[in-house]
Parts: structure tokens; C-alpha cells; sequence
């Protein structure tokens, strides 16, 4: 497969970015579409011809959950709005009863920081962490079960890893959790818009993720999912009058829940950021995943073995089913690396000891190419 199953050219002339550099830093920020734009647009045209239009704008946040939902195989009542993935963590650890049986939090080792902050916070409240650990940048799936008991609370399992993509079977992981009556937390940020996400599926029983990476969004903005069996037994203390079953009823003396995943919802949703999100998923909809997927596998692979050819140093797999696209080559100094990367038109993304490369469904063999040539240059330059 040389190219993907979409007209490649056709999104590529929405992205006025590619026009001017190779952006290859998906990972950490998409870059900017017509559509993401326009969606911007409509919330400040909106703004600016009425003062306020209440009723549109959460009917526009109420889309954006519908979008999130569709893309996760969930219903759109299953779905709450955060300003990030942290804060939606923050409201899952406060519906945990820490003072039972079940006091455990084993959490994976690959969490990004923020969430991770979260699970040891908890400690003050008698959490007990236990981590997963990490064996050759990856996971053992394996290594879950002897940590999952029966006084596990919650199992929270990255998807996707922000240092080099590798994707854990978070199938297996949620039902180990289950079985031992345990929850199961999904961070889905680095894999959602790049990999075939079902929450049925998958089984699990939180799933957040933000949109400004493969979702192609913006910052300010996180969905949760929440799997509607478990809801009405969650009462998150992180909460607001947007997880009321009234919000309008404006009444300050009673704290009813919302029958549904909104009772996670907690102050005014970011309005503006709704729209932007909505479009950005609208994209990937409608670029379809599974062709995403197909073609995340073809850059992946041009990736190591394009590396490898140029002597670049992998961090993780070479075994494209258990990454996504994003692919880290350990490198001197990451952040020297990637300022000289950007002076010369490649948008990178450094972490840590490892420069991320990460393409999405819009980019080139080409692009590819250029970028790898472009990192092998600058670390013999140096
Ligand atoms: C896997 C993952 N989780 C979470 C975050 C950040 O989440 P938040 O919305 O809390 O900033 C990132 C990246 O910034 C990420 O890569």
C-alpha cells in the first residue's frame, strides 16, 4: 500500500501548514484545518452578532459529546466534558470510596504525568499505589495480573504511550480489572483519531482523552466516557451544577445527580473549544479510522525501517501492530534537536532522552523522508 484509501491530496490542501513546513509533531499538537478554523469562527461570529446564545452554544457542546460518542461506539449520555484529561481523572479518583476494601490504584507505568499526579494524590486519602512496571519500552500485559486484586479499586491503563506509541491491550487489562471487581481507566490521548477505538469492545470502564493530538483539535477541552452500568453507583465530589439532573434549576441546597454520565460534568463547558472539537472529530469521521489505522501502519513502518537504514537509534517496538504511528529515536539532546529540526522545516516533538516523530492521516512518504533525513542531518551535525 502505497497510499491511503482517502484522497490524500484533497485533506492535505486543508492544512494550510503543510505549505510552509512537515509537521510531524502530532503528538503533541495537530495542526490547524480549514474546518477546525471555520468552527472557531462560527463561535465568534456567533458571540459577536447576539452578546450570548446560550441555547446554540450548549446545543454545540451537546454535539460535540455526540461526536466523542461516535467515535468511541458509545451512547452520548455515557459522555462528560472536562478542560483536560487530568481534571477528568481528578473526577473519577473522587467517586472512589478509598476507605473500604479496596484501597489499591494499580496504575501502568507508561501514564502520562498528569494522570499519574492524579492516582498518587489519592494517597492522602488511603490509596495504596502499586506500578506497573516498564520492560524495554513497552509493557508485559502479564505483569497486571499478580498487581489486580480483590482490593483493587482501579486499574488505570494508558492506550497509547506519549514517549514512543506503544499501545497496550487494554481489552485484556479492563476484564483482568473486572474480574477482580475492579475499575479500569483508559487515557485514550495518544491513541483516539489514530487508532479504532470501541469502549464496548474494549470493556472498560472510564475512557478520557483530550483533542489536540490525532482529534485534531484544540487544548481546553477533554471528554470521559463512563460506562453507563457503573454510573448511577459513582458519586464524583469533584462536581458542579452541570452534573445536576436540573443545572437550571438553580437550586443551591440540593445535590441530586444527573441520571446519566453527566453527573460528571462539573462548571460552564469551554464553549468555543466545543466547536473546535466537534470539527476536529468531524475530520477524522469522516477520513474514516480504520484507513487511518491502515495508513499509520504503512508510516510506521517507512519510520523504523527508515531510521534504521540512517542509523537512527529506536526507543520501543519495531513491531508496527503494537504502536501507533508516533515513533521515538533515542537522540543526545532532545530539545537542541528539535529547535534545529524546526529552523529547517520539520516540526518534531522532543522528549525526554527520545525525539517523537508523529505523522497522522495526512501526511506523505515524503514527509517521511524528509523528516528522517532532516534528524539524521542534525545529529551528525552536532
Ligand atoms: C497520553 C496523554 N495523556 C494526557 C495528556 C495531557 O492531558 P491534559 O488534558 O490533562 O493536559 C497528554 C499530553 O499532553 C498525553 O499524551
Amino acid at each position: 500500500m502505497m497510499t491511503p484509501e482517502y484522497d490524500l491530496d484533497a485533506w492535505r490542501r486543508r492544512i494550510p501548514l503543510l505549505g510552509s513546513c512537515i509537521p510531524m509533531n502530532n503528538c503533541s499538537q495537530a495542526p490547524q484545518t480549514d474546518a477546525t478554523r471555520a468552527a472557531a469562527e462560527r463561535y465568534l461570529d456567533s458571540w459577536n452578532r447576539s452578546g450570548m446564545d446560550w441555547d446554540a452554544w450548549m446545543a454545540e457542546v451537546a454535539l460535540a459529546k455526540n461526536a466523542f460518542a461516535q467515535l468511541i461506539g458509545a451512547a452520548p449520555s455515557d459522555v462528560a466534558v472536562f478542560g483536560s484529561v487530568s481534571a477528568a481523572a481528578s473526577a473519577v479518583a473522587s467517586a472512589l470510596d478509598l476507605d473500604g476494601d479496596r484501597q489499591r490504584i494499580v496504575v501502568s507505568g507508561m501514564e502520562f504525568p498528569g494522570v499519574a499526579h492524579v492516582w498518587l494524590a489519592q494517597a492522602r486519602r488511603g490509596a495504596q499505589l502499586c506500578r506497573v512496571p516498564l520492560r524495554d519500552g513497552g509493557i508485559e500485559p502479564n505483569d497486571y495480573d499478580a498487581l489486580i486484586n480483590e482490593s483493587t479499586a482501579l486499574v488505570s491503563a494508558c492506550h497509547g504511550w506519549y514517549v514512543n506509541g506503544f499501545v497496550q491491550d487494554v481489552a485484556r487489562i479492563a476484564a483482568r480489572a473486572r474480574a477482580a471487581g475492579a475499575l479500569s481507566f483508559v487515557d485514550a490521548y495518544q491513541t483516539l483519531g489514530a487508532v479504532p477505538v470501541n469502549v464496548r469492545d474494549l470493556g472498560v470502564d472510564f475512557l478520557a482523552t483530550g483533542t489536540l493530538k490525532f482529534l485534531m483539535g484544540v487544548s481546553g477541552i477533554a471528554f470521559l466516557y463512563v460506562r453507563p452500568e457503573i454510573i448511577e453507583s459513582l458519586r464524583p465530589t469533584a462536581t458542579g451544577w452541570f452534573g445536576r439532573v436540573d443545572p437550571f434549576a438553580f437550586d443551591a441546597q440540593t445535590l441530586d445527580w444527573s441520571p446519566n454520565a453527566s453527573r460528571f460534568d462539573a462548571g460552564t463547558p469551554a464553549v468555543v473549544n466545543a466547536y473546535i472539537a466537534r470539527a476536529g472529530m468531524a475530520i477524522i469521521h469522516d477520513v474514516n479510522p480504520a484507513s487511518i489505522r491502515a495508513w499509520h501502519e504503512v508510516l510506521a513502518r517507512r519510520m523504523i525501517d527508515g531510521g534504521r537504514a540512517r542509523g537512527l537509534v529506536l526507543h520501543g517496538t519495531d513491531d508496527v501492530s503494537q504502536k501507533t504511528a508516533t515513533t521515538a529515536f533515542v537522540v543526545p539532546d532532545s530539545h537542541a534537536i528539535e529547535v534545529a529540526m524546526r529552523a529547517r522545516g520539520v516540526l518534531p516533538s522532543a522528549r525526554g532522552q527520545v525525539i517523537r516523530l508523529a505523522p497522522h492521516f495526512y501526511t506523505t512518504l515524503d514527509d517521511v523522508d524528509c523528516a528522517l533525513d532532516t534528524l539524521a542531518d542534525v545529529i551528525r551535525a552536532r
